[in-house]
């Protein structure tokens, strides 16, 4: 898979997924191989992240490769009125793999056919974000032994949460059992339901989930998106409308364990974090891991 770009997590097969999903249980044991010796990763962040850009940034670091880029397009050319298709060509010249996010739905997909170097989707507004849903994958199979025949609840902004959409692509070729929770304005969009649907997958849809939690081997929260919404009225109605505590989790499996793709605002209360069923702070650990194997996949390098 060399010189390949990672815009949508359905670019990756079932086995090339596992083979990334192998290669990061490799570096969670050893992170520090010095496999980026002499390459450069270009991160470009359009949009505000702490844990996408910081864990790729300390992914390249370990592994002994050199960063570029921009944290904020307002300190770059684009405040000049630099198109993305001259960004992407310039950096193309000056690093060996781009990592991009974007507000706007398709633009890594248009900045891998600019690119000769592979392109990484680090999130293009509402629409995907593959490499999440690779950490969440390997935080998945890692508490619960297995990718096979769960029982997922996703919590939330179903509608803008870009880490829903691609990890629905992706769990559903294990033969999951999705249970779909949000407020009738953020509700899961047609195309996924069409798109399980097409496959014969069971879903189900609620607006609240305290009655059927004791179901649940993963509990999948989600921040609601206030910056897709253009009322921000709208959001005000929707912003606390699901928030798990500790209460809750009273009679749920043992196997459960809640992830979150972070940042939280307050739909996980923090007497949550105390509760051995809480990941997601190693959850995001997972993503250096994670996006150490999709790095060096990406690039060829073994
Ligand atoms: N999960 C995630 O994308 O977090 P950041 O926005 O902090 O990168």
């Amino acid at each position: 898979m060399k010189n390949r770009s990672l815009v949508s997590i359905d670019d990756l097969t079932t086995g090339e997924i596992l083979d990334i999903l192998d290669m990061a249980t490799g570096f969670e044991k050893d992170p520090t191989r010095q496999l980026l010796d002499n390459k450069v990763i270009a991160t470009l962040f359009f949009e505000p992240s702490t844990r996408t850009r910081l864990s790729f940034e300390s992914a390249i670091s370990r592994l002994g490769g050199k960063i570029i880029g921009f944290t904020d397009a307002s300190s770059s050319s684009v405040s000049k009125g630099e198109s993305l298709n001259d960004t992407i060509k310039t950096v193309n010249n000056y690093s060996d793999l781009i990592v991009m996010r974007h507000p706007v739905e398709g633009s890594a997909r248009y900045a891998s056919e600019i690119a000769d170097i592979p392109v990484v989707n680090a999130g293009d507004g509402a629409n995907q974000h593959p490499t999440q849903t690779l950490l969440d994958l390997y935080s998945i199979r890692k508490t619960q032994g297995t990718l096979d025949n769960l029982n997922i609840f996703i919590v939330g902004d179903l509608k803008y949460g870009r880490t829903v959409h691609s990890l629905i692509m992706a769990m559903s070729r294990w033969n999951t059992t999705f249970n779909f929770i949000s407020p009738d304005e953020l509700m899961i969009p047609k195309e996924y339901k069409i798109y399980l649907d097409n496959l014969g997958l069971k879903y189900y849809e609620h607006t609240d989930f305290t009655d059927i939690i004791s179901r649940a081997d993963i509990i999948y929260m989600t921040r609601v998106q206030k910056e897709r919404f253009s009322d921000p009225i709208e959001y005000e109605k929707v912003k606390n409308v699901y928030v798990l505590r500790n209460t809750m989790l009273k009679n749920t499996k043992d196997n459960l364990r809640i992830l979150h793709p972070l940042p939280r605002v307050n739909e996980i209360h923090t007497d949550v974090d105390v509760n051995k069923k809480a990941y997601y702070f190693e959850q995001a650990l997972n993503g250096v891991y994670t996006r150490q194997a999709i790095l060096c996949t990406l690039l060829g390098l073994k």
